[in-house]
C-alpha cells in the first residue's frame, strides 16, 4: 500500500484547491509533497501559484503537444516522482492513459454530492443552477476516484454544506467551495494514514 503521497496536480483555473492543499501541507495538516502542476490553460492562474511557491510546473495541451499530451503529462508527472495525481478544476477528461500509467491513483473534486449533479456539462456555476432548481436542501463537495468517465468511480470523500432558502447559484457555490479546500486535504490524509487504500 502506497501511503507517501508526492502529489502531481491538473487543473484548468485559478487553483484555489490546489493552493489550499499547498497551504495544508506546509503548515504540517497533510502529511504528502506537492511534486509538480500541470496546466492546460497557458494563463491559468494556478501556474502563478506555482511559481510563487517554487513547484515545479508546465503549460501542457493538445496545442504544446498535438500528438502526445496524455505521454508529455506522464513523463513531466513521472519525472519528479508523482504516485497520486489530484484534478482540481481541470476542464479536460482524462486519456484513459493516463490513469493506468498511475495504477488508478487519480482523484478529482466535485462541487456537489455524487452521484447526483455530476456527469457532462455538470460544471461551474451549472452544477449549482441545476441543485438549486431541484430544490435540494443540501449540496456539498465530493472526492472521487477518476475513471474515463465523467464524475464517475468510487467516492472517497464527501462533505455536506446546506443549502439556504435565499442562495443564488454563486453564493451556494462559494460556501461549497470553502469546504472543498477542506475535504480534499481530510481525504489525502486519510490515504496518507492508511484509512483509505487507492
Ligand atoms: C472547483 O469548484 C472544483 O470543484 C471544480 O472547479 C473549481 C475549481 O476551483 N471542478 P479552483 O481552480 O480550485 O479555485
Amino acid at each position: 500500500m502506497i501511503t507517501e503521497l508526492k502529489l502531481g496536480f491538473l487543473a484548468s483555473g485559478g487553483g484555489s484547491n490546489v493552493q489550499a492543499i499547498i497551504d495544508n501541507i506546509k503548515s504540517g495538516k497533510l502529511n504528502a509533497e506537492a511534486c509538480a502542476i500541470i496546466s492546460n490553460n497557458s494563463s491559468a492562474g494556478v501556474l502563478e501559484r506555482a511559481a510563487k511557491e517554487g513547484i515545479p510546473y508546465y503549460h501542457i495541451s493538445s496545442k504544446t503537444n498535438p500528438d502526445d499530451a496524455s505521454e508529455a503529462i506522464i513523463n513531466a508527472f513521472k519525472s519528479h516522482g508523482v504516485n497520486t495525481v489530484i484534478l482540481a478544476g481541470y476542464m479536460k477528461k482524462l486519456d484513459p492513459t493516463i490513469i493506468e500509467a498511475f495504477n488508478g491513483r487519480v482523484l478529482n473534486i466535485h462541487p456537489a454530492l455524487l452521484p447526483k449533479y455530476g456527469g457532462k456539462g455538470m460544471f461551474g456555476i451549472n452544477v449549482h443552477k441545476a441543485v438549486l432548481e431541484a430544490g435540494e436542501e443540501q449540496s456539498g463537495a465530493t472526492i472521487h476516484r477518476v475513471t474515463p468517465e465523467y464524475d464517475d468511480g468510487d467516492i472517497l470523500g464527501q462533505k455536506f454544506v446546506p443549502v439556504l432558502p435565499d442562495d443564488i447559484a454563486e453564493t451556494l457555490a462559494a460556501r461549497v467551495l470553502e469546504v472543498e479546500h477542506q475535504v480534499y486535504t481530510e481525504t489525502l490524509q486519510k490515504i496518507a494514514d492508511g484509512e483509505i487504500e487507492l
